[in-house]
């Protein structure tokens, strides 16, 4: 089946980078808010997104005018019924998740895909949670979506080939590097990445060096684009915290359990650069 319309699930930092990006790739999209005012900020993102798109001459202005025209915006998901893909990015609670997959599963046509853009939930349980599991799967994007390059596809335990097939057509036409995972926590990227960054945090806490001098080993060394400790900040710190859990609660492997620093930090609500407070932002750099 040809995806044209699209329904994107939550118009966060990653549902509003993916409604941005389907749209610029020539979708229509409809993008589904909880209310008016996170609607807003959603439309509000990709308008500063595309701003800086400009800025750096990437896009002109009618460009900007032709993908603007493009989305649509709502907090009624039957507004969704008519999309031929829907990809879910709302907040990592798999009770909710399981709801509005049901939800999903009851509004839009057999036949469509439901996929979803978590870091760390199952996917074979949102599978689970319709009467369609061979057509869940996961479509994971990267922060920024604009700019990176990458999705990882989840098969879950059922998952068809025909839905892995629709879904990796659809990332090569948002201009997407494809790459596929089983449904095990982190899939790729974040089963390498997130050790990584908590090993960053045991240095702090440890005391081997200070955060800049963290960084900047890691960014000139080894000629990455952000250090650890500012690429946690720019994930988030209460994000990858949960991300560590849900990945140790199922490997029980301690290379995954999260440092005191990092659970510290998120008890007194340093979540990074999404609230001003982190290890690079301002008064967390002490
Ligand atoms: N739209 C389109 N293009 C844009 C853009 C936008 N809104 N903003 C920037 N760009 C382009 C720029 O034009 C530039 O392209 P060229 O190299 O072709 O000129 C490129 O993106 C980089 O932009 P800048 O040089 O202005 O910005 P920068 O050097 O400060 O880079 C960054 C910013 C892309 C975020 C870079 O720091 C980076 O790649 N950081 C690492 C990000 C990362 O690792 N993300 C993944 C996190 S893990 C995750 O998301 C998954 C999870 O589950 C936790």
């Amino acid at each position: 089946m040809a995806v044209q319309t699209v329904g994107v699930v939550g118009a966060g930092l990653m549902g509003s980078g993916i409604v941005e990006q389907a749209a610029k790739s020539g979708f229509q999209v409809v993008m589904r808010e909880v209310n008016d005012q996170a609607l807003a900020a959603g439309h509000k993102r990709i308008a500063s997104s595309m701003g800086r798109a400009m800025e750096r001459g990437k896009m002109t202005e009618q460009d900007r005018d032709i993908v603007l025209s493009r989305i649509t915006g709502t907090t009624d998901l039957d507004d969704l019924r008519d999309c031929d893909l829907v990809i879910e990015a709302i907040i990592e609670n798999l009770d909710l998740k399981k709801e509005l997959f049901g939800s999903l599963d009851r509004i839009t046509r057999p036949e469509v895909i439901l996929a979803s853009n978590t870091s760390s939930v199952s996917i074979t349980a949102l599978g689970a949670a319709t009467s369609r599991p061979d057509k869940v799967a996961g479509a994971h994007f990267f922060n920024p979506v604009p700019v990176m390059k990458l999705v990882e596809l989840v098969r879950a335990l059922e998952t068809s080939d025909e839905t892995m097939d629709t879904l990796r057509q659809f990332g090569e036409s948002m201009g997407k590097k494809v790459v596929t995972a089983q449904d095990t926590p982190g899939f790729i990227v974040n089963y390498l990445l997130v050790p990584y960054l908590l090993d960053a945090v045991r240095a702090v806490e440890n005391g081997i060096a200070t955060v800049e001098d963290i960084d900047t080993a890691m960014t000139l060394g080894t000629g990455v684009p952000m250090g650890p400790l500012t690429l946690l900040d720019f994930v988030g710190i209460d994000t990858t915290l949960y991300i560590a859990e849900v990945m140790y609660d199922e490997f029980k492997d301690p290379k995954y359990a999260a440092p005191p620093l990092l659970r510290k930090m998120v008890n007194a609500g340093y979540y990074g650069r999404k609230n001003g407070r982190g290890f690079r932002e301002h008064s967390a750099s002490k």
